[in-house]
């Protein structure tokens, strides 16, 4: 079967740093396929090797059959990319912009026009096509930049992190136009993101990707399944007891599995109403102090910690906010 992007085993190592870490996956014509994972996972790094920018250390990519390596021209004409930071010129207009890009993709002459006419339309940007970018949004910018990855009209779409600094709002808006380019031009969709729920909005497949390894790939529906069908999260005051308080808790019977992050606990549970009054008498029993518990339906973000062992989100969590601030701010500026 020819795929639209498969992957053998491939590696990017920056001097001690293995950024990518033997990844193969493959994934279908017409599939919306996401690269799940925290800063620093390796999903830039993929990206650019599927497009052509980065070499790998060793593997293989193929994106509708062409090898990135020995036929990089042939994959650049099947593809469109949009970079996680927005590339477009602030003191051109959204259409120079679009006319700028078209060039450089070689659209024949005669139809740039009618082209960037039918992307604008698309993501809904006709009105202020001829007003300099310095006063878009960051939404704009980023529908702006999606546009531009469309005029040549690839099989396959990289969007690297598309929404990220996005308000939630735009970013509801963002995952419509995504939809929407899919629909009409039938194209193969390959995006990361650190959100979950724009994971699980968007995407058929997701592989979930931390330190530069895949840990699972399927489909959402099946992520959240393999789970136990609830989730019950636990906050408990730091104790001494808190290991036996844990070795209790694995033994009750629709416990499926335990994570353990600092004072939170995270169960999954095939039956939570069994679960919780036993949780309550062990906890007395042991005099364990439970400052919060919840109950609810699996979501991704427990997938991840599932797999991962730990949520999604920096160690350092401050240099993380920090540098999600930073890109705000340049998509604002
Ligand atoms: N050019 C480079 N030189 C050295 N190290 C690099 C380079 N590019 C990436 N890395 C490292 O490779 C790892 C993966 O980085 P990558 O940018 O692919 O992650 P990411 O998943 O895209 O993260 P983010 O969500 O922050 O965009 C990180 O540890 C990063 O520091
Ligand atoms: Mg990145």
């Amino acid at each position: 079967m020819l795929y639209s992007i498969e992957t053998k085993s491939l590696t990017k190592s920056f001097g001690d740093v293995t950024a990518v870490d033997d990844v193969s996956f493959t994934v279908e014509s017409g599939e919306i396929f996401g690269f799940l994972g925290p800063n620093g996972a390796g999903k830039s790094t993929t990206m650019m090797i599927l497009t052509t920018l980065l070499k790998p250390t060793s593997g293989q990519a193929l994106i509708s059959g062409y090898d990135v390596m020995a036929n990089p021209k042939n994959v650049r004409q099947n593809i469109g990319y949009v970079q996680q930071e927005t590339t477009v010129d602030e003191y051109l207009t959204g259409r120079e912009n679009l006319i700028l890009q078209a060039k450089l993709n070689h659209i024949p002459k005669n139809e740039i026009d009618s082209r960037i006419d039918e992307v604008l339309d698309l993501i809904e940007l006709s009105d202020k096509q001829n007003e300099s970018v310095v006063t878009y949004s960051g939404g704009m910018r980023k529908r702006l930049d999606i546009a531009g990855g469309l005029l040549h009209r690839p099989k396959v779409l990289f969007l690297d992190e598309p929404t990220v600094g996005l308000d939630i709002q735009t970013r509801r808006k963002i995952w419509e136009y995504i939809k929407r380019i899919h629909d009409e031009f039938e194209m193969t969709i390959f995006l990361s993101t650190h959100y979950m729920e724009e994971a699980d909005q968007l995407c058929d497949r997701i592989g979930i990707i931390d330190g530069g390894k895949i840990q699972v790939i399927d489909s959402p529906k099946n992520m959240k399944n393999a789970m136990g069908n609830e989730v019950i999260s636990i906050v408990i005051e730091e104790s001494d007891s808190g290991d036996s308080f844990l070795s209790e808790l694995h033994k009750i019977e629709s416990v499926n599995k335990i994570n353990e992050d600092d004072s939170k606990l995270t169960l999954f549970v095939s039956n939570g109403t069994e679960v919780i009054p036993k949780v309550f008498q062990i906890s007395s029993n042991i005099g364990i102090k439970i400052t919060s518990i919840s109950l609810t339906q699996p979501t991704l973000d427990d997938v991840f910690i599932s797999y991962t062992g730990h949520e999604i989100r920096d160690d350092d969590g401050t240099f993380n906010r920090k540098r999600e601030h930073a890109k705000m701010k340049r998509l604002r500026a």
